[in-house]
């Protein structure tokens, strides 16, 4: 794959979830066996790419030891009979290359972008969303789709699109295409959380974008919203606007955008993923058929209270 390198913005304040995100990085909540982040690395690196730029900021920095090769550790687990942990520890060993910056202010998710523009604005590059999981256990193939898309069609940017309920529209950045005769979806405009009866279709932007130099450009053109953020929506928008070819990949229809960004989904996420966990999901199917069932019981100890 001709683009291997991947930016990866994890600087965002996740307020959402406070108090969890308070003094650790809502990248490194778990979900199931994981922090999120791993998931997104193992995605990135199973799609071919290399080289890792993370957007940081402020109290991230245990997602760079997150990812170092902890041979006190391995030391460690061999010298107390833990070998089978070891196993754990093998995403240490990826064939990725980390770098890693820092967005100074929290400026928002385009200015977080423009970041990497000192370090690797010169070449094509994936984008993935530190807060957002692509796949049951990141299996998805979606970034070599899009990096496929983008050779190809000599595209300027290729985004990832996944279909939500119209009633979730004002959750998403929101897309409107068509769809050419080769059945390639053309990005014709994009906005950030439209309104319900203002969206210009169903299909959000899913955390995963192939960028062209362009991108830069034109998020050095547009303007901050009413918060002072820089949206990377927008400068979707003004890309297409100029006229740049933008294209559209739906994930697959068995695959989920899972975003950990608020509890709601957060809550989905982890429930998903522990009651399909191979080893322990069985069990955690029991214990909440087991626990719904005591809920719904007349005199369960709940409603006696
Ligand atoms: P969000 O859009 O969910 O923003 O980030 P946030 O600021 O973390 O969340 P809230 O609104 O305060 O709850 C999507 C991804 O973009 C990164 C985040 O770390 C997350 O991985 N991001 C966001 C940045 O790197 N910098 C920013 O200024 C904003």
């Amino acid at each position: 794959m001709s683009i291997n390198i991947a930016i990866v913005p994890v600087a965002g304040l996740g307020t959402s979830v406070l108090p969890l995100t308070k003094s650790q990085p809502k990248e490194m909540l778990a979900v199931g066996r994981r922090p999120v982040v791993q998931y997104v690395v193992e995605e990135l690196a199973s799609n071919g790419i290399q080289r890792i730029l993370f957007i940081t900021s402020q109290g991230k920095s245990s997602i760079e030891a997150h990812f170092d090769i902890d041979e006190q550790l391995i030391q460690y687990l061999r010298e107390t009979g833990r070998e089978s942990n070891l196993v754990e520890l093998n995403y240490e060993r990826q064939n990725i290359e980390y770098f890693y910056t820092r967005q100074r202010r929290q400026l928002g998710l385009g200015h977080a972008v423009l970041c990497a523009q000192p370090l690797v604005g010169k070449e094509p590059a994936v984008v993935a969303l530190g807060d957002s999981i692509i796949g049951r256990r990141a299996s998805s193939d979606i970034v070599s789709r899009m990096v496929d898309t983008y050779e190809a069609e000599k595209a300027d940017a290729v985004i990832a699109l996944e279909p939500v309920a119209a009633t979730d529209v004002d959750q998403y950045g929101i897309v409107d295409v068509s769809e050419t005769n080769q059945g390639l979806l053309r990005i014709q405009g994009a906005v950030e959380k439209p309104a319900i009866d203002q969206a210009p279709g169903n299909l959000s932007i899913a955390a995963r974008y192939v960028f062209s130099p362009a991108i830069y450009e034109a998020l050095q053109q547009v303007d901050t919203d009413r918060q002072g953020n820089l949206q990377l929506t927008d400068a979707i928008d003004y890309l297409v606007r100029q006229g740049a070819n933008v294209i559209g990949v739906k994930l697959d229809h068995d695959v989920k955008r899972y975003d950990i960004g608020n509890f709601e989904s957060y809550f989905k996420t982890f429930l998903e993923f522990t009651l399909s966990d191979p080893e322990y999901g069985q069990g955690m199917q029991d214990f909440v058929r087991q626990f719904l069932q005591q809920q719904d019981q007349p005199n369960s100890s709940e409603q006696q209270e």
